[in-house]
């Protein structure tokens, strides 16, 4: 019955608003009933192949609607506002990544999740991912020996800041929330950060579109990741490197383990899985938990421990230092 079913609203309904739509629309236990966006010809562009109601404002969308949740899906300096508001509202929130601006931020919207007893969980989508989920397990299960060093690279937009990059608030929080959770879900907590970007790019951290950075997890290993917005192409890379093999996660170009001793290359991919079974997944998980069938794989503390990383990641760029965490 669809009185059953989870009502969720979309806040946001740009770039990514069309994958959690889709994601959502896949489970049978989700009716996604309402969008909102300041931008009202978006919002009812997409109310309309949601099936849903279009509103200009998340405020008058939280009051009118008896929703459950929300997706949280505009730029992270409007995410500690909404999230507030909807808390208070009595809604779960699954935010976009980076949970927020600022690791206070972060912290703030954490104190009012608890404070209305909601969960708000941080979209971490490559965790999600089947060839970094079976990079995981092997990891765990010791296939690569001991683990030695990494290695992460990502595209962008552009190589110089310009309004867009500047609104997704620059390549450090917006792909490099992607590579701190991947970097800690493979290697580790990260103990220290050293990173590099071009001093033009350097008077706030919106302006990054290039850099370079190398943590240090607490088990001792480095890694080195690099934020490119000026190659192209620029491949969309992980790599972990052990004394008894390697992994290559390779988004166009297929992933695998390569074990040292020679044995064949054993493939991460599972080609039946569709393009975007990572944000299935995920949505699929956020769903069970509002439901209370899983724990939080992916809780706020997720989110405020990449502002942590991201932050002296961006401090050390700044000073030309190591920041410790
Ligand atoms: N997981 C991923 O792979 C992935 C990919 C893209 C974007 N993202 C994240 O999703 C978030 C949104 O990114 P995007 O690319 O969709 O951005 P976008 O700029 O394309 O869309 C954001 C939308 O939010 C709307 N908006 C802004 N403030 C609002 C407010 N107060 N109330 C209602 N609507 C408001 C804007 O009008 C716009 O339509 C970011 O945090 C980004 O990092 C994640």
């Amino acid at each position: 019955m669809a009185t059953d079913k989870l009502r969720v609203g979309l806040i946001g309904c740009g770039g990514i608003a069309p994958a959690h739509l889709s994601s959502y629309r896949r489970n049978e236990r989700v009716d996604v009933v309402a969008v909102a966006d300041l931008d009202m010809e978006r919002a009812e562009s997409l109310a309309k192949e949601a099936g849903a109601t279009a509103y200009s404002s998340y405020v008058e969308m939280l009051e009118k609607e008896r929703l459950d949740a929300v997706s949280l899906l505009t730029p992270p300096d409007s995410h500690r506002t909404i999230a507030e508001v909807a808390l208070s509202a009595g809604v779960h929130i699954f935010s976009e990544k980076p949970l927020a601006k600022t690791s206070a931020d972060g912290k703030a919207m954490a104190e009012a999740a608890s404070s209305a007893g909601k969960l708000l969980m941080v979209a971490q989508c490559h965790r999600f991912h089947e060839p970094v989920r079976r990079a995981k397990e092997l990891i765990s299960q010791g296939r690569l020996g001991e683990m030695v060093t990494y290695r992460n690279r990502f595209g962008y937009i552009a190589g110089k800041p310009n309004a867009t990059t500047r609104g997704r608030g620059g390549i450090l929080l917006d792909n490099g929330s992607h590579s701190s959770y991947i970097f800690r879900y493979l290697v580790g907590p990260v103990k220290s950060a050293l990173g590099w970007a071009p001093s033009d790019q350097l008077a706030q951290v919106e302006d990054l579109c290039v850099c370079t950075v190398i943590l240090q997890a607490s088990n001792g290993v480095g890694g080195v990741i690099e934020l490119d917005g000026a190659a192209r192409p620029c491949p969309s890379v992980m790599e972990v490197y052990g004394t008894e093999g390697a992994i290559v996660i390779d988004y166009a170009g297929g992933s695998q383990f390569l074990p040292a001793n020679g044995d064949p290359p054993l493939s991460l991919d599972n080609p039946e899985l569709p393009g975007a079974h990572r944000f299935d997944r995920e949505i699929d998980h956020f769903v069970a938990c509002v439901m209370g069938e899983e724990d939080p794989e992916v809780g706020v503390e997720e989110g405020i421990a990449d502002l942590l990383v991201l932050e002296a990641c961006y401090e050390s760029m700044t000073s030309g230092k190591r920041v410790s965490l």
